[in-house]
Parts: structure tokens; C-alpha cells; sequence
């Protein structure tokens, strides 16, 4: 439906919709770093459409993260719109959802994910060239995507599967990327799916289709977020559509894989760029896992590694912005807002927002074991309130395990200077991110 763009006296408009859709993460930042010291909010510009309300206030992207009641996720990117899960789904359909996959991302399970990210990790490894050039985001995601099928679906990932589902994913991100501001043009004027899109989306069903089947097929299945799915569905309290199975498994695999590979894949970038931090990594690693496989107990002495992770989170986290919009007309920091008005929490900008952070834009795990330099509130690279991220720590033990694993038996070294970022539905590489490996034992 086409809004009328209206601009309420006090809000400061900040350039427009085209300049924003042009390079969002320059755009974002500085506007966070012109106007954050004097606006929680701004409001950019549409030539036609809806405009996009920008939080610069982090302390209110929180209370909007909080507050389910007033704001709800808008439906992002096609994929989001055609398929129900966890990702996607709203109130009360959400709730059942999030209290039946809970339970699977607690305690002992994140012990056992672990171990299986270890084990992974190992027989991932010796494939791996002596020494080459690969495409280190190809080839971490075919590692997450083999950590997510054993983990949630108790099913392997050959190769082959892995390339076809990275490969998908980068058509669905180009797509994603070609109509991310498409949204907010009045419907007549948004592009279609394409072909490509399609046949992309397609592979993720086939791939999901096969791990649902199996469970279905199975009579005594291992248990698993597939399983606890099924059991759900035969419970007659809990409404779940037909193809709910296939959605919530393409959501977790396509949420859970990329944003993680991503996520170490930039490590590597950073460290390449840091090679004393990386010489620090490699000597712990060492020394807590004397060569062996990590393991759920090594996780916490493991303390290097987790500061180059949440580091890495803040300059390049893989989630780049979040979204919210209000369920009906409200006002926010003393601004009127229409229902339905695109709120965006810039998670970028906010991890490089001068007044947090010292020093934003270097590169400083140390930052994490001081208070001095680290800005809390403008930290959140997995979204925070009651949607914050369901696989935060299954990320977080995989990408501090490859960091450590790979760093013990390998030298990775990230050939480009300077990273060229795509931010799409995620935070891409805009092309291969090539990286010199070599063995080191
Ligand atoms: C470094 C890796 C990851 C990053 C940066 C990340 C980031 C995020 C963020 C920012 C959100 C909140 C979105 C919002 O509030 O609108 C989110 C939600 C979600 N993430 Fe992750 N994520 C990561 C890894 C994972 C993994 C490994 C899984 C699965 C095991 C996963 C599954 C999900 C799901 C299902 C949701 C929706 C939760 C809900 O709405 O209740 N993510 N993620």
C-alpha cells in the first residue's frame, strides 16, 4: 500500500532513499556519527513510497528490541514472505514456536553441538589442501553447513551438497541485494522474482526435504530440532501448517550456516590484517588443545579466541542491521510513527558509533577485557529482547573452535587488503574471499 511520505516537525530527514540503497554501511555511519549526539532517531528521505526511520539512539534500538507488543519484525526479503518459521512468524504462532525450540538450544544440548562441531572441524580439515588458494567463505560454509545438518537434523553434508547450497544462497542474495530498498517502493514499481530465484529456492526446499523425510521415514528418529518440530505437530494445542517442517529447516539452515561462515571468515580476514593477534591465537590454541580437536571443555579457556570473535561481530558482524515496524500508530522518543513504518536498527553503524567506542574503527579484541573502550548497549550483533538470536552460542563455540582448530595446523592469509562488503540480506564478501592456506605441521 502507498504511504504518504510525511516528515513530523523536530525529526531531522537526512538524505534519501537512493543514497541510502547506494551504500548503505558509509550512508548509516555517517549518519549515526553526524546526528547520534543529538537525535535517538532520524528519518531518510523517500522520493516515493514509504520512508525509513533510522535509530541512532542504541539504548532505544533495545527498548524497541523489548517491545514485542508495540513492534513487530517486518517480513524482509522474499524468502521471509514466502515461508513460515521461526525467522518469520508473529504472536502467538511465534511464541509456540520459540517454547518448542528452546529447549534445543540449551544445557546439554550446546555440549553436544560442540563436540560435533569439533568432530567436524577435524575430518573438515583434512580436506583442506597442503597448501593453495581457496575461496575461504566457500569453504566455510560447506564447514557450518555440515556443523548445522549433524547438529539440528542429525544428517550429514557431503561437498557436493554444501557448494549447491552456498551457491543457492548467493543467487537469493543477489536477488535480495537487486530489491532490498524495493520494499519500501510502492508495489507497482517492486521487481519480480526471477528465474534464478526460483530454481535457487528450489534447491534449499529438495535439500530440507530430504532431512524432513528422512525423520518421517524413521521410526524412532534421533532427537533433534526436526524431531521436536514433529512431536509438536502431534500435539493438538500446537497449530503447525504442512510445510512448516520444510520452512523452519530451510530457516535454520540458511540462518545458521551463512552467518556463521561469514563470521570466521572475517576473523581470518582480521587476523590477517593483525598477524601478532593471529601468533596469539595460534600459541593458545596450542596450548589448551595441544593439537587435538576442541572440545565443549576447552571453550572457555579459550579467551583470545573469544575476543577476536566478538571483535570481529563488531566490525563486520554478519547481521548488519535488524528491522521492526509498529503494530499501529505510536510514538517513539517524542515522534509520531505510522503503522507499518520501516524502523531500521543499524547494528553496523552502531559497532562503529564514535561516542560508544574508542578508537571504532581498529581492530582491538583486547577492547573486551576492559571496560574503557567497549560501548555495551552499542553491541548487539545477534539482536537482543525476546527474538534475540536462538543460535548465539552454537555460533559463537564454532566460530571460536575453527578459529583455533584451523590456526593450530594451518596459516591462513586473506589476500586482499581491504574488504569489499555486499550488505544484503547479510553482510557478504562481493566476491570470492580468497585466502592463501598452507599446512603447518
Ligand atoms: C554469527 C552468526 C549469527 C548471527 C550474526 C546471527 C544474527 C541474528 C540476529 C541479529 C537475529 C535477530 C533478528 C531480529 O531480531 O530481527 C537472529 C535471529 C535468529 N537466528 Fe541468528 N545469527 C547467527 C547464527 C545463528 C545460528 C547458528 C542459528 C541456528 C542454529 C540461528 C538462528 C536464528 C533464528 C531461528 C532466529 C530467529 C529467532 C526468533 O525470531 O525467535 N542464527 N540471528
Amino acid at each position: 500500500m502507498e504511504r504518504e511520505a510525511h516528515t513530523p516537525p523536530g525529526l531531522p530527514v537526512v538524505g534519501n532513499l537512493p543514497r541510502l540503497a547506494r551504500d548503505p554501511l558509509r550512508f548509516l555511519t555517517g549518519v549515526q556519527n553526524a546526528y547520534g549526539n543529538q537525535y535517538p532517531l532520524v528519518r531518510v528521505d523517500p522520493p516515493v513510497g514509504q520512508s525509513v526511520t533510522v535509530v541512532l539512539d542504541p539504548e532505544l534500538a533495545h527498548e524497541i528490541l523489548a517491545d514485542r507488543a508495540r513492534f513487530r519484525r517486518p517480513s524482509v526479503g522474499v524468502q521471509e514472505q514466502r515461508r513460515q518459521g521461526l525467522v518469520s512468524s508473529d504472536g502467538a504462532l511465534w511464541e509456540q514456536q520459540r517454547s518448542v525450540l528452546d529447549p534445543e538450544f540449551v544445557g546439554g544440548r550446546l555440549a553436544e553441538y560442540a563436540e560435533i562441531a569439533g568432530e567436524t572441524l577435524e575430518e573438515t580439515l583434512t580436506e583442506w589442501p597442503e597448501s593453495g588458494t581457496v575461496d575461504l567463505f566457500e569453504e566455510l560454509s560447506i564447514l557450518t553447513m555440515r556443523v548445522i545438518t549433524r547438529s539440528l537434523f542429525s544428517r550429514d553434508t557431503d561437498r557436493e551438497r554444501g557448494e549447491r547450497v552456498h551457491e543457492a544462497l548467493a543467487t537469493l542474495n543477489d536477488e535480495f541485494d537487486a530489491s532490498v530498498f524495493d520494499l519500501l517502493l510502492p508495489e507497482r514499481l517492486q521487481s519480480g522474482v526471477s528465474s534464478e530465484f526460483e530454481a535457487a529456492d528450489a534447491v534449499l526446499d529438495s535439500v530440507a526435504a530430504e532431512f524432513v523425510d528422512w525423520h518421517l521415514d524413521h521410526e524412532d528418529p534421533p532427537r533433534d530440532v526436526i524431531t521436536a518440530l514433529v512431536d509438536a505437530k502431534a500435539d493438538p494445542d500446537i497449530e503447525l501448517s504442512e510445510n512448516e517442517l520444510i520452512d523452519q529447516t530451510v530457516l535454520f539452515m540458511t540462518g545458521g550456516q551463512e552467518t556463521t561462515a561469514l563470521t570466521i571468515a572475517y576473523a581470518f580476514y582480521w587476523l590477517s590484517q593483525n598477524p601478532k593477534v593471529k601468533e596469539r591465537v595460534r600459541a593458545e590454541a596450542r596450548d589448551v588443545l595441544d593439537g587435538g580437536r576442541p572440545g565443549w571443555a576447552d571453550l572457555s579457556e579459550l579467551t583470545v579466541t573469544e575476543r577476536v570473535v566478538r571483535e570481529t561481530l563488531r566490525l563486520t558482524p554478519a547481521a548488519w542491521n535488524v528491522s521492526r515496524e509498529p503494530r499501529e500508530p505510536l510514538t517513539l522518543a517524542g515522534t509520531q510513527l505510522d503503522e507499518g513504518e520501516f524502523v531500521m536498527l543499524p547494528i553496523y553503524a552502531h559497532h562503529r558509533d564514535r561516542r560508544a567506542w574508542s578508537d571504532p574503527l581498529t581492530f582491538d579484541p583486547d577492547r573486551w577485557g576492559t571496560t574503557a573502550s567497549r560501548g555495551d548497549d552499542a553491541y548487539y550483533p545477534f539482536g537482543s529482547g525476546p527474538r534475540v538470536c536462538i543460535g548465539r552460542q552454537v555460533a559463537l563455540t564454532e566460530a571460536q573452535f575453527a578459529l583455533a582448530h584451523v590456526l593450530q595446523h594451518y596459516d591462513v592469509a586473506v589476500t586482499a587488503d581491504e574488504l569489499d562488503l555486499q550488505p544484503s540480506v547479510t553482510l557478504r564478501p562481493s566476491g570470492p574471499l580468497e585466502a592463501e592456506v598452507s599446512a603447518l605441521d
